[in-house]
């Protein structure tokens, strides 16, 4: 066997994850391979024009492309040249037939596995790198080692980096989980993939981070990491509504509850719900299988996840058209941030998609700004009336009835806000979803303020 990796998937998960073990690992060949190949060319751009923003990803890349990470869409070469075959293609939410809207739709996933059978040419160890649901690598298994002249020995070791902070959460994990079968060759698989974390001279993850488990625990823990993360946030905003009923401040209400070392005081912000691309899809994941296997009031539990968050989309709107006299027909309203979060340019299932439609419906005129996300955003409202891209945020607030901010850049709490008073039409709100404002400073220089949990 040889030290060398493919990984198959070049998009958010594989680029940053391959570049980060090319560092690491300087003695070892990396490929990261697509069927996309203008993805492929972005990632090999001369100008680094990478198709994937992360702070710090283009530092590393600079550092190891050309040196021992490579970008291709030569797939077959790739999988002959490495004996180690990392897979982090899409697996999104099936839109058909059985499990629609709930279940993963495993197809790039097995079309995947039937290539590297097609083209291996000696034993390979197969890593999971997508997330996926129960059993899944039980399944491959199956199809690669039916009738194989090679031996495939199939892996699930999950990714828990966020978007925004990749570089740093793969460079300090709080864990790496193996899942792997307890064989021989299992055993064998689970340490190689344990040395290549490591680092080379084990400069990179530590051993007592690296957890192992049988294949279907870690299968399992992933869904069930984004569930309780996306629980977080759906509790926390549940409250926030409770609070802006009552009079109570749920930034007061997040710093007592997370002072509790039970609790914790991470992820209890309040905002317009979380997006991104795996919670919704992974908690609907999870709601399958529990259906699947006759818990039904376990998937109930897990679908209110989802519904308070959609429902948190719609309390911003209505309170948007209850504080600006219950008409926003015509109203401009400029909105700050498209990206789920702040630190990138992703925007899928972003809480501002959402909020743009319902907007659109109220024939609102929105001037959207965003640093990173406006070419996502422009293709995601393709077709949507009333919507105006704008790069300044100056520029999208002037004349505008209200101001909604709906990404935590830390740019925007730097603005003059002054200046952005003056050039609205009066009277001027400032919605901040994100609670990254100052709504004493807004309120003194004649802004109407509204904020989530307040
Ligand atoms: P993505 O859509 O950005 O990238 C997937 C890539 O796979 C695409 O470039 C696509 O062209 C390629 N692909 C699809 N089928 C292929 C095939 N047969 N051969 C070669 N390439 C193929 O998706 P992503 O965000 O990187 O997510 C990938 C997986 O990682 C998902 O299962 C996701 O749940 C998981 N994950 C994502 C994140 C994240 O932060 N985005 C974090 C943890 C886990
Ligand atoms: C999340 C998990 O944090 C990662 O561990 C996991 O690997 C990843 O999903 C995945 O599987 O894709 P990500 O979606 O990139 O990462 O970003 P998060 O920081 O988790 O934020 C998700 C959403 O929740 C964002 O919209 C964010 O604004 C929102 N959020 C987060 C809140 O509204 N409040 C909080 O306190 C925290």
């Amino acid at each position: 066997m040889n030290r060398n990796i493919v990984c198959i998937g070049a998009g958010y998960i594989g680029g940053p994850t391959m570049a980060v073990i090319a560092k690491m690992n300087p003695d070892r060949k990396v490929i990261v391979v697509d069927i996309n190949a203008d993805r492929i060319a972005a990632w090999n751009s001369a100008d680094f024009n990478l198709p994937v923003y992360e702070p710090g990803l283009e530092e590393v890349v600079r550092e190891v492309r050309g040196r021992n990470l490579f970008f291709s869409t030569d797939i077959a070469g790739a999988v002959k040249e490495c004996d180690i075959v990392f897979v982090g293609v899409n697996t999104p939410t099936k839109m058909f037939g059985r499990g629609m809207g709930r279940a993963s739709d495993l197809q790039f996933w097995e079309a995947t596995a039937r290539t590297i059978k097609e083209y291996a040419d000696g034993d390979k160890i197969v890593v999971e790198k997508s997330t996926l649901p129960v059993r899944t690598a039980a399944a491959m298994e199956a199809i690669l080692n039916d009738h194989a002249k090679y031996r495939f020995t199939v892996l699930s070791n999950p990714e828990f980096l966020a978007e925004g902070s990749a570089i740093k959460d793969l460079l300090e994990p709080d864990r790496v989980l193996i899942g792997g079968p307890d064989d021989e060759a299992g055993r064998a698989a689970v340490a190689a993939l344990a040395e290549i974390y490591a680092g080379t001279n084990g400069a990179w993850v530590r051993r007592e981070k690296i957890l192992t488990t049988n294949v279907w625990s870690a299968e399992l823990s992933k869904l069930a990491a984004n569930a309780m993360l996306a629980q977080r946030v759906s509790s926390i905003n549940a409250l926030a509504g409770l609070c802006e009923a009552t009079g109570a401040n749920i930034g007061e209400v997040a710093r007592v509850i997370g002072a509790d070392s039970r609790i914790g005081a991470k992820f209890l912000k309040a905002g317009p719900g979380f997006g991104g691309s795996c919670f919704k899809k992974d908690v609907l994941n999870l709601v399958y299988l529990c259906e699947s296997f006759g818990l039904h009031t376990a998937a109930e539990y897990w679908m209110g996840v989802i519904r308070v968050n959609e429902h948190q989309h719609e309390r911003i709107v209505n309170r948007l058209f209850t504080s600006m006299f219950n008409t926003l027909a015509g109203k401009k309203i400029a909105m700050f941030g498209f990206a789920f979060k702040a630190n990138t340019g992703d925007t899928r299932e972003t809480p501002a998609g959402a909020v743009a439609r319902l907007l659109a419906g109220e024939h609102v005129r929105l001037a959207i700004t965003d640093p990173k996300a406006i070419e996502n955003g422009k293709r995601d409202l393709a077709g949507l009336d009333g919507i105006e891209w704008v790069e300044d945020p100056y520029a999208a607030a002037a004349g505008a009835d209200a101001v909604l901010v709906l990404t935590d850049w830390s740019e925007y709490a730097a603005l003059d806000w002054k200046r952005i008073y003056e050039s609205m039409r009066k009277p001027a709100l400032v919605f901040d979803t994100r609670n990254c404002l100052d709504d004493a400073a807004l309120r003194s220089l004649g802004f109407r303020v509204l904020a989530v949990g307040r």
